[in-house]
C-alpha cells in the first residue's frame, strides 16, 4: 500500500443501511462537496470538504467534481476462464457449459495462459468500477495461482477458488476427490488470508461432482470453516431435472448441498431461480446467500430471480455479473437488467437500493462491510469515481434530472465503463497511468 496521504474532493455517496427510497435518509450520507481522506491505502476520514480540508496537511488533493464518489462496486460471481466465452451464441445453460465453456477452461491447464488471462481479467474489472471478486476459477491449480498472485500485485481484496469437478465434463478438465481437496488444501494454505484474498471452496455445481467429491468438499468446509463455499443452484429447469437424476436421494436441489453440510452463511449459491419452499426455508435457516445474475439469467434463458421472495423470508441476496454468461462486466449494467426482471415480476427496485446492493449489500452479504463496500473510516481505500454524463445520451437526460435518484437511475440504466472516471484501490490510483499499464504481449 502507498504510505502518502491522498484528499479525494467530489459529490461523496455511502449507505449506512439499505435504504429503500430517497425519504431513507438515515440509511445513506451525499455530501454535495464532500471529501475523503486515504492514508496507507486505508479511509482516514470523510466528510464536507471544508471541513476535512484542515486534516489534508501534506496530502495530494485529486478534485473530482463535479463527479461522484462512491464505494468501488462488488462482483459477488464472476468466471475467470471465461473471459473468452463471453458472448457465445444460443444455447441454454447445459449446452452452453459442454459447446464452448468447457473447452475454453480445457485451456487454463497452461500457466502462461492462466496468468495472461489474469491480468486482462483484473483490467476490466477495474475499468469496470469493480474493485472486488469473488470468481471461479477452472479445475487446474495454476488458474487459482494466476488469480490469486495478479490480484495480490494490485492489492486487490479478492475471493476465489479452482473448480472442484470430477465428472460430467471433457478430458483436461477433470480432477479427483483426493486431487481437488489436496489442490485446495494447498490454495488455502497459501492464499487464504494473505494480504487482501481469501479462498473460496468450489465445488463447481452437482452435475459435475460425484458423491465421493461432495464427500471431499465437506471435509474441506469442516477444517476450513472461515472459507467462503460457492456453487452453483437451480439456475435451469434440465439441469435441476439431471441434478435429481444423479442424486436421486435428494430432496430437492438444495438437499444435495445441505446433504454434505456445504451451507452457512459462508455460502453463495449462484442463481438460486426455480425453488421449493423447502429450499428458501433452509436457505433462510443456514444464512445461505443466493446470488442474482440478471444479465446471465436473460442471455442462458434461465428464468427470473425472485427478490421479493428472498427478502420477505430475511434472506440476504448478493448480485454478480455471472461473465462468461453474463453479458457485461459493469455492475452498472448488472443492474439495468436486474431492474427489467424485476420489473416483469412486479417488484421495485428503487435506485438508491440498486447502489447500496453493488457496494455495501454485496459486502454485507460477504461478511465483509466492516472492510469494503462503504465509504467509512477504517475501511479500505477502494473508490470508484463516477460521471454520470458520460456519453451524450447520458449527458442529455441529465438536463433533466433533478435529483440524486434520478442521477443513479441514469446512471444505472445508460452507464457502463464510460461512465467510470477513475477508480482507487487501497487508495492507489488505477485509470490515470499511476500504475504500469499492465498488457501483456500477445
Ligand atoms: N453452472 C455450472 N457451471 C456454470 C458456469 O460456468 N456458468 C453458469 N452460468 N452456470 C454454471
Ligand atoms: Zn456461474
Amino acid at each position: 500500500m502507498q504510505s502518502d496521504r491522498l484528499m479525494l474532493r467530489g459529490r461523496l455517496l455511502t449507505f449506512t443501511a439499505e435504504p429503500f427510497g430517497a425519504e431513507d435518509t438515515a440509511a445513506y450520507t451525499y455530501i454535495e462537496d464532500g471529501a475523503l481522506l486515504i492514508e496507507n491505502g486505508m479511509i482516514a476520514g470523510r466528510g464536507e470538504f471544508s471541513e476535512l480540508i484542515g486534516d489534508a496537511a501534506g496530502a495530494e488533493i485529486v478534485d473530482h467534481r463535479p463527479h461522484l464518489l462512491m464505494a468501488g462496486f462488488i462482483d459477488t460471481h464472476i468466471h475467470f476462464p471465461q473471459v473468452q466465452v463471453i458472448a457465445s451464441w444460443g444455447a441454454q445453460l447445459l449446452d452452453w457449459l459442454n459447446t464452448y465453456t468447457f473447452p475454453e477452461e480445457t485451456r487454463f491447464s497452461d500457466d502462461d495462459h492462466a496468468a495472461a488471462m489474469a491480468c486482462r481479467f483484473f483490467d476490466l474489472l477495474t475499468n469496470h468500477g469493480t474493485t472486488t471478486a469473488v470468481a471461479y476459477c477452472s479445475v487446474h491449480k495454476g488458474s487459482a495461482e494466476a488469480y490469486f498472485e495478479e490480484a495480490e500485485q494490485r492489492n486487490m481484496r479478492v475471493i476465489g477458488g479452482k473448480v472442484l469437478m470430477d465428472r460430467n465434463a471433457p478430458d483436461g478438465l477433470h480432477d479427483t476427490p483426493q486431487s481437488g481437496y489436496d489442490d485446495t488444501k494447498d490454495l488455502i494454505a497459501k492464499w487464504h488470508g494473505k494480504g487482501r484474498a481469501s479462498y473460496a471452496i468450489t465445488p463447481r455445481f452437482a452435475i459435475t461432482s460425484t458423491p465421493e467429491q461432495m464427500d471431499m468438499a465437506r471435509a474441506l468446509v469442516r477444517e476450513h470453516p472461515d472459507c467462503f463455499v460457492q456453487t452453483h443452484l437451480s439456475e435451469n429447469k434440465y439441469e435441476i431435472a439431471y441434478t435429481l437424476e444423479l442424486y436421486p436421494e435428494a430432496r430437492d436441489y438444495l438437499d444435495v448441498y445441505q446433504r454434505y453440510g456445504l451451507l452457512s452463511d459462508k455460502m453463495l449459491l449462484g442463481h438460486s431461480i426455480h425453488l421449493e419452499p423447502r429450499e428458501v426455508a433452509v436457505m433462510a435457516e443456514t444464512g445461505s446467500r443466493p446470488v442474482f445474475c440478471p444479465t446471465s439469467n436473460l442471455f442462458l434463458g434461465s428464468g427470473l430471480f425472485n427478490e421479493e421472495k428472498m427478502r420477505q423470508k430475511g434472506i440476504v441476496s448478493a448480485i454478480a455479473t455471472d461473465i462468461g454468461a453474463g453479458t457485461s462486466y459493469s455492475m452498472l449494467q448488472t443492474l439495468n437488467e436486474g431492474y427489467k426482471i424485476l420489473q416483469l415480476q412486479d417488484q421495485k427496485l428503487h435506485p438508491l437500493r440498486a447502489f447500496h446492493w453493488m457496494t455495501r449489500g454485496n459486502a454485507v452479504a460477504l461478511g465483509m462491510e466492516e472492510k469494503i463496500g462503504t465509504l467509512d473510516a477504517g475501511t479500505e481505500a477502494d473508490v470508484v469515481v463516477l460521471n454520470s454524463k458520460a456519453t451524450d445520451a447520458m449527458a442529455l437526460r441529465m438536463e433533466r434530472a433533478s435529483n440524486l435518484s434520478e442521477e443513479l437511475f441514469i446512471l444505472q440504466m445508460l452507464g457502463d465503463d464510460r461512465a467510470v472516471e477513475e477508480v482507487y484501490i487501497a487508495g492507489q490510483a488505477q485509470k490515470s497511468g499511476r500504475r504500469p499499464a499492465a498488457i501483456p504481449a500477445f
